[in-house]
């Protein structure tokens, strides 16, 4: 059987990893500044993390969602108290896709309405309700289609005062727009969509899925903003590699059983590496270190002129190239052995684990200096 060909793909398989390094078979290293699309937030490889998920595999590794499992209430009570949401309560669950949809299904459930507005650019996964609320109509079949969702531009008040009335299900919103190209949405705009949606009975959905975890420097990017969504998604960073998601519900939202349901959510391998993050996280004050690196990135990466514009919060960075720049992450790769992301059609994406050093955040303005030759410390 063949594999079903949907990846481009780039030439290198990468064997070993160790905290931002990769290594391919024949021993060549690579600099991880894409981490696995925003997913490895501790690093690769962190011997707190492989301890916690081999010393759990040895004990037990899976029983269903119909037993108590004390590791999921360790895992809420931790993520409680780290992300500042001690009162909203957690559902597990295995992927970005599927946290985004448990939400809007949620939001329908609670509001008794089934329209959504989502944003231009949004991207929100790849599951029915979630790829209906993504801006590419290129990713949505047919049979995706039939949801009740509008698209308005981000930062747009009059927009959402035209469009968002008592028919509408629920608002969902990336913290930072990841997969659409790094855009950040106004404070000052998410907390007047926190206002209207209040005032409209219809829930406020913060998808955090990439923007979330620490990435931002703040467990939640939104947090920017000091609103208090009705509904939190996780996944990417949450794990560190192993799949888990999760949705963060408001305290007002009261469950019933067979609300929600799934088998693999929440399973002790997946508490096991989410516990593991958290504790790194707090242990090693990866957000203050996020915040900093992120900080020295984007001020540096503005003092190339070559570069036209630089956009993010924390480790969560975008910056754009003029056209004939289109092959500099190819030539990253290549030439500097440096993974970066991309949005279509110029935009460099950083995503790198936020226990990154200094010296790696700097291997990366040695290469752009001499790539696309501009001074380094203008
Ligand atoms: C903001 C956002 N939401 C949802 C998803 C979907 O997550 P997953 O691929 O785990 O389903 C992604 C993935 O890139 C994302 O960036």
């Amino acid at each position: 059987m063949k594999l079903f060909d949907v990846y481009p793909l780039f030439p290198i398989e990468p064997v070993r990893a160790q905290g931002s390094w990769l290594w391919d078979a024949e021993g060549k290293k690579y600099l991880d500044l894409y981490g696995g699309h925003a997913v490895i937030s501790i690093g690769h490889g962190h011997p707190h993390y492989v301890r916690m998920l081999k010393e759990q595999l040895d004990r037990i590794a899976f029983y269903s969602n119909s037993v108590k499992n004390s590791l999921q209430e360790q895992l809420s009570e931790k993520l409680g108290r780290l992300c500042g949401y001690p009162n909203h309560s957690l559902f597990l669950c295995n992927s970005g896709a599927e946290a985004n949809e448990n939400a809007l299904k949620l939001a329908s459930f609670v509001t008794g309405r089934k329209k959504v507005i989502a944003f231009k650019k949004a991207f929100h996964g790849r599951t029915s309700g979630a790829v209906a609320a993504t801006d590419n109509a290129k990713i949505v079949a047919p049979f995706n289609a039939g949801h009740d969702i509008i698209f308005l531009p981000l930062n747009d008040r009059e927009a959402i005062r035209q469009h968002l009335d008592e028919q509408v299900a629920a608002v969902i919103l990336e913290g930072i727009q990841g997969v659409g190209g790094i855009h950040v949405p106004d404070d000052s705009f998410v907390s007047f969509l926190a206002d209207e949606a209040k005032q409209k009975g219809a829930l406020l959905i913060l998808d955090e899925v990439q923007s979330g975890y620490g990435r931002t420097g703040r467990f939640f990017a939104h947090q920017f903003a000091n609103i208090v969504p009705d509904l939190i998604t996780i996944a990417k960073g949450m794990g560190n590699g192993f799949p888990v998601g999760g949705v963060l519900i408001h305290p007002a939202i009261r469950p019933w059983h067979g609300m929600l349901g799934t088998t693999f959510g929440g399973n002790y391998l997946a508490c096991a590496a989410a516990l593991a993050v958290l504790d790194v996280i707090e242990e090693e004050n990866l957000m203050a270190n996020a915040e900093q690196l992120g900080t020295f990135w984007m001020q540096e990466l503005r003092k190339m002129p070559a570069i036209t514009q630089v956009r993010g919060r924390g480790l969560m960075i975008g910056f754009d190239l003029p056209e004939h720049w289109r092959h500099l992450r190819q030539e990253l790769l290549q030439e500097h052995r440096i993974f970066t992301g991309e949005a279509k059609p110029n935009t460099v994406r950083l995503l790198p684990s936020l226990a990154m050093t200094k010296a790696e955040a700097e291997r990366l303005l040695e290469a752009l200096h001499t790539t696309i030759n501009q001074p380094l410390h203008a």
